[in-house]
């Protein structure tokens, strides 16, 4: 019902690269404005500089931030800005501001998009920078995002209704970062709480006690996924499928499985992906020659392979697995689909499914599922298949409701241990792996962002979409939010 949405008025304005469009209209926008509140605009109130995205580097090998007095690598070595793994909210904001929605007028817009890239990036740069602060150190760029998003919600533009017509964009599974993290998420997850929130994966917001509340709206989108041609990121797009009876591999894994132990020295739980990711690859890498699962870490033996061959085996690959990490998102997932590798989703717990919702990717006709009885290596407790009314996880790491993202209890196919992952893999008719193939290879560009509403649909598209069609707020009753709006300052 739904999916007309997507088929977007061709109103192409001029033929970008390799067949992508730029289109001007999402329908569900029709009619709406949006506008961009960056919260620089408060940073004069509180004495702070204004933030630029040049304030940062990437890093050239998986696109995270880092100041730009890290020694890990040249500024001038550093990935182009749109290729970095958390700049969704870029793309967003330029795709908006380049659409006939965008207004000026902030208290007469639909939507209100906060714009808190900057100052966040900022932040994430200190933390990989310098490393993960303890509860009672001070954390600079996190107490200058606090001090913004008190002014906005001191703002009468807030207080018109509580944040209801705003939406936020979180495009990283989370910190521990110094004293100022508790205020932080209480903040997200109280003074937010009416919001419409766009996350990596789930457990960023089912950690908050108003989860149900804030789940009315919430929305997982992928991760910017990597390109091995820093000037064209959407060639991995566009580039020719290898039919089924040329691929070599069978099934293909590769990522770190060392976990971050030092997240909280208490609880071991935090490592589970890490050390299902080391299991399961034990477990297969024996399972036949043309099986190529492996942990790149030297303590395991592996060792670190390039972002192009990573991507030349993928395409070559008939299965490629998605397995969470230390949470459940990974920017891998986006990469599979890129490659038109068959995706396979085996748990628990399990990865993040972005866009998993109508007009977005169909996971059930383009991937497969398996479930895993046996999973006493690698999780505590038992695993819990519904996400509960009223316990919340009390971290993003925590495993314990990674269950997909969409209801696949039909498809999911039952295994004992790891090992018979394989036999059954091997016997998937023919005609069934075409199916999949043709599901990855329609919905594939989904994976990809651009600053720009496209034809065929980028993510940012769909979030777009999304963002139009969330119901207009209704006044919410009996709600006193005065202390929230002097909360943070
Ligand atoms: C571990 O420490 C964190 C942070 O201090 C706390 O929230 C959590 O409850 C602790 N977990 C256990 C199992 O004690
Ligand atoms: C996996 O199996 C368990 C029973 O062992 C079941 O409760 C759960 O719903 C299954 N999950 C999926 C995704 O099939």
């Amino acid at each position: 019902m739904l999916r007309a949405q997507y088929l977007l008025l061709l109103t192409a304005a001029a033929c970008l690269r390799h067949g992508t469009w730029a289109a001007n209209e999402i329908s569900t926008c029709e009619g709406k404005s949006i506008y961009v509140m960056d919260l620089g605009m408060f940073a004069a109130q509180h004495d702070l500089p204004q933030c630029s995205q040049a304030d940062v580097k990437l890093d050239p090998g998986n696109g995270i931030p880092y100041l730009l007095d890290s020694p890990k690598f040249k500024a001038e070595e550093g990935l182009p800005y749109a290729l970095a793994q958390h700049s969704g909210p870029w793309h967003l904001r330029e795709a908006i501001a380049g659409s006939k929605y965008v207004t000026a007028d902030m208290e007469q817009a639909d939507i209100i998009y906060v714009y808190d890239h900057c100052y966040y990036m900022l932040w994430l740069a200190q933390v990989h920078t310098k490393g993960r602060k303890m509860p009672e150190e001070a954390s600079p760029a996190g107490d200058w995002l606090m001090a913004l998003y008190g002014s906005m919600l001191s703002s009468s533009r807030w207080q018109q209704n509580q944040g209801a017509d705003f939406v936020f964009y979180d495009p990283h599974p989370g910190f521990t970062d110094g004293s100022v993290e508790a205020a932080y998420y209480k903040m997200l997850c109280d003074d937010f709480q009416h919001a419409m929130h766009i996350v990596v994966e789930r457990g960023q917001r089912n950690i908050c006690k108003a989860y149900w509340e804030i789940s009315k709206k919430l929305m997982i989108v992928p991760y910017v996924p990597g390109s091995t041609d820093n000037r064209e990121p959407l060639l991995g797009f566009q580039q020719p499928i290898l039919p089924l009876e040329e691929r070599q591999n069978l099934l293909f894994f590769r990522a770190t499985c060392l976990p971050f132990m030092y997240l909280y020295p208490n609880n071991t739980r935090i490592s589970t992906g890490k050390v299902m990711r080391h299991d399961v690859a034990l477990a297969l890498g024996k399972s036949g020659p043309n099986v190529d699962a492996m942990c790149t870490d030297k303590e395991f033996g592996g060792r670190f392979l390039s972002f192009q061959k990573v991507m030349d085996r993928m395409k070559s690959t008939l299965f490629c697995l998605v397995l969470p990490g230390d949470s459940a998102s990974a920017r891998r997932t986006s990469e599979i689909f890129m490659a038109g590798c068959i995706p396979v989703f085996l748990g628990p717990p399990y990865g993040s499914m972005p866009l998993a919702e109508e007009g977005g990717i169909d996971y059930k006709a383009s991937s497969l599922f398996f479930n895993v009885t046996e999973y006493r290596g690698w999780i505590d407790d038992d695993m819990v298949w519904e996400i509960p009314r009223d316990e919340r996880p009390f971290h993003v790491c925590n495993p314990w409701t990674w269950i997909p993202d969409i209801p696949v209890r039909d498809v999911a196919v039952q295994l004992q241990t790891v090992d018979e992952l394989m036999d059954h893999l091997r016997t998937i008719p023919r005609s069934v792996l075409d199916q999949k193939l043709q599901a990855v290879m329609s919905q594939r560009q989904k994976f990809s962002f651009q600053p720009y509403i496209t034809a065929p649909p980028s993510a940012i598209n769909i979030i777009l979409s999304r963002m139009c069609s969330t119901k207009k707020p209704e006044p919410i009753p009996g709600q006193d939010m005065g202390t929230a709006g002097a909360a943070a300052v």
